[in-house]
């Protein structure tokens, strides 16, 4: 029988699941419970980020988006580069973190995830959004923006090297894994 799934806002998630799930998908402490809880402090960021739930309620994967300027506190402004974005900045949103669970990648669950957190951001004014995509994804997350309409705007280098997490890759730190930082479109 096929499963159903919903996409929910990230708020119907506890805080314990979301951070196992980090925790899972991204690396062991890649997150905080308190970094999480602040990156989740914001109105609109909070109105953003969505998660996907099976039939069962079960956890399957999210979406963190997060507003201007909220993400100013999260992103080192070396890392990103607004001079080549041709928009003004409050204009432009981030995707922060998109991770499914392994079973229903592919199929796609993150494309409509992201499409649900660029409706809020268009209902808010916003154009446009950038988000750093991980290069070495195993499932090529690049493509998933490119069809969305976005652009490689830059490369960065050990981009997560500065974070003392256990990253799924390169287990133990420093990750020397690339982002590629992209910029696209908020359509539709
Ligand atoms: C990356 C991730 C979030 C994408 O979500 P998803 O639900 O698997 O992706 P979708 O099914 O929505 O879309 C993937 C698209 O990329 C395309 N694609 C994938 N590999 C491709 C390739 N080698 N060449 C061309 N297109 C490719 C797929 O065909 C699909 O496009 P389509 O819908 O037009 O067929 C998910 O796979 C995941 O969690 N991966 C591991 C973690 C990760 O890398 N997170 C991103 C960190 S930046």
């Amino acid at each position: 029988m096929q499963q159903e799934f919903k996409i929910v806002n990230i708020e119907s998630v506890s805080l314990e699941q979301l951070k196992a799930a980090t925790d899972l998908l991204i690396g062991r402490d890649y997150y905080t419970a308190n970094e999480l809880k602040k990156l989740l402090s914001d109105k609109d960021s909070k109105a953003a980020s969505f998660a996907l739930l099976n039939g069962n309620g079960d956890f399957m994967g999210f979406r963190i988006s997060l507003a201007y300027p909220h993400y100013q506190e999260f992103v080192d402004a070396k890392k990103y580069s607004p001079d080549l974005w041709e928009c003004d900045l409050k204009n432009v949103a981030y995707f922060k973190s998109l991770f499914l669970l392994e079973e229903v990648r592919g199929q796609g669950w993150g494309t409509k995830l992201s499409k649900t957190s660029m409706g809020v951001f268009k209902k808010l004014g916003y154009k446009k959004i950038f988000a750093h995509s991980w290069k070495e994804s195993p499932s090529k997350s690049f493509y998933y923006l490119k069809n969305l309409g976005f652009q490689v705007i830059k490369e960065h280098p050990n981009f997560w090297s500065d974070i003392d997490y256990e990253c799924t890759r390169c287990k133990t730190p420093p990750c020397d894994c690339t982002a590629l930082e992209m910029l696209g479109p908020i359509n539709g």
